[in-house]
């Protein structure tokens, strides 16, 4: 090679280098001044000498497997204190369980955060592109205003007869014999029908047995379709190895049967509107007040994008349905080993409602229902991890230094991983009986934060208190929602006088 330009390749690349190191001395200073100004020091570092991340990988999959994934969580902080950091695949990872940094992450700071690039919009982008959990930012934003005005509507969407007609259908699914059942799979279709008709108008009649061939493989679709979304999301980067068609197939079916459903929708209201457009004033005096049959129905007020509004309705399939079945099933569990609290609210559903299917404002004011809810859910959460991902550098306002209560440093691009598990356990929270399922502590504390559609439970057909038929621990299962290993195995002797 000619000297000149053996200097001119040496010249190039020494200014490459020197413009990387400048770069990075640049960004060291400047990460620097950003720790002093707000006081941060480090976090425990659990395994420092897994550089790359590894043995977290390989760990946390073992766990996994073993299920014993939430017990190694409690471990952890345990050992590190409430927030502490590892390497996952050469990447820094923040694990917190303190109140304060929640707060940080979900309301201070929030803008700092997206919750979707990098953690979930891969696993939901074949399902639901445009869907809330492939969102952030503005988009994120006007998505969940949506979500929040239909919601807020929910009484107009709400059915009494409806739901009634499926729980009767459970009702008769049911063992009432007294012989050893488990309740998990019957809730799960329970969920199913509700929230099918309640998103798109439509049952899935997963508890029928006639149930029509369509839909049974828009079920089957739609349960393969979140067991792999689940199972990628644990798996990590691995998840590219594994074949992806049958996943894809059942992405396609769901899309292809709430699709149908959305363009009948849509010819519907535009021929509503036609009528409407057509009618004399003195008809449209007579117009009654609007009720819709299923969000679809008022999604359909805001948009008439088939993308949009199919996505929209298959993400409430994805949210609405195995959260509320894993906390049925968790409920049951629970009720099934503490008589108490299943006769106390037993009386409270007979005082409330008597022998007849509860109003909306006869679930609403069940307050010991609800107390019975949250503590499910603060013993089990159906979701016991969540995390974020920084857009910019940010710090939390505890975790770092010796004593765990400086604030932490966390640069753009690292993953806060934070643990309702923990700080639902957590002594400090909840005091001395916080492993302890005692519906009565919500009598003095506020649980705004956790959103749910209550369900509707009568009375009237079990009069003995449900037996806890597995002498076995809970044991977890996660997928998309935390659940019991085991199901929940329970008898019922239905008394038939109430029949
Ligand atoms: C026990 C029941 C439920 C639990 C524990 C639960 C929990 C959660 C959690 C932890 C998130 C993630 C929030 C985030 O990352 O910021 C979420 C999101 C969401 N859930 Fe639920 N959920 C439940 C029931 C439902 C139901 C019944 C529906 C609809 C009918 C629903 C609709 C949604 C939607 C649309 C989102 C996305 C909101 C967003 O990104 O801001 N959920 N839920």
């Amino acid at each position: 090679m000619h000297p000149a330009l053996i200097f001119a390749v040496a010249t190039a690349a020494f200014h490459f280098v020197a413009l990387i190191g400048y770069e990075r001395v640049q960004r060291w200073l400047a990460l620097r001044k950003f720790a002093r100004e707000h006081n941060c020091k480090s976090t425990q570092l659990e395994r420092p000498w897994d550089v790359l991340g590894l043995a977290k990988i390989v760990s946390a999959t073992k766990h996994l497997l073993n299920g014993t994934t939430l017990s190694t969580t409690t471990m952890l902080f345990d050992r590190y204190g409430d927030t502490y950091s590892s390497k996952l695949a050469a990447q820094r990872v923040v694990f917190t369980c303190s109140p304060r940094n929640f707060r940080q992450v979900l309301i201070t700071r929030f803008a700092d955060y997206d919750s979707s690039r990098g953690i979930r919009d891969h696993l939901f982008a074949p399902i639901t592109p445009h869907g809330i959990f492939a969102l952030d930012g503005a988009e994120w934003k006007a998505a969940r205003h949506l979500y929040r005005d239909l919601f807020s509507r929910t009484r107009v969407i709400f059915d009494p007869a409806a739901q009634e007609a499926h729980f009767q259908t459970l009702r008769r699914r049911l063992a009432t014999d007294g012989s050893t059942f488990d309740i998990a799979p019957l809730f799960l279709n329970l969920t199913l029908d509700l929230t099918t008709e309640f998103a798109i108008g439509v049952s899935a009649d997963s508890l029928r047995l006639d149930q029509a061939a369509d839909k049974r493989l828009f079920v089957d679709s739609l349960i393969h379709t979140k067991k792999v979304m689940a199972r990628d999301g644990f798996l990590g980067p691995v998840h590219v190895f594994l074949s992806k068609k049958e996943f894809h197939r059942s992405c396609n079916e769901v899309r292809r049967f709430v699709e149908v459903v959305v363009k009948q929708k849509l010819e519907e209201k535009r021929r509503v509107d036609e009528k409407a457009k057509s009618a004399s004033v003195s008809d449209l005096a007579t117009v009654p007040e609007k009720h819709w049959s299923s969000l679809l129905e008022g999604l359909v007020e805001h948009s008439s994008n088939i993308d949009e509004l199919r996505d929209g309705v298959i993400t409430i399939l994805i949210a609405g349905i195995d959260s509320v079945a894993s906390l049925l099933s968790t409920t049951f569990w629970l009720l099934a080993r503490h008589e108490r609290v299943y006769k106390k609210v037993r009386e409270a559903v007979l005082q409330t409602a008597g022998h007849e299917p509860p109003t909306y404002d006869m679930l609403k004011s069940l307050t010991y229902l609800r107390n019975i809810f949250n503590e499910a859910m603060r013993v089990y959460p159906p979701v016991p991890f969540n995390a974020r991902t920084t857009n910019t550098d940010t710090w939390l306002p505890t975790g770092g230094g010796r004593d765990g209560e400086s604030p932490v440093l966390v640069k753009k691009g690292e993953r806060v991983v934070f643990a309702s598990w923990g700080s639902h356990r957590n002594p400090k929270n909840f005091g001395e009986d916080a492993h302890e399922f005692v519906p009565e502590r919500w009598e003095n504390l506020q649980a705004d934060a956790l959103g749910f559609i209550p369900l509707q439970p009568r009375a009237q057909s079990v009069s003995r208190p449900i037996e806890a038929r597995d002498g076995r621990e809970w044991t977890e299962k996660l997928g998309l929602n935390l659940s019991n290993n085991n199901g929940t195995l329970i008898g019922v002797t239905t008394d038939p006088a109430s029949m």
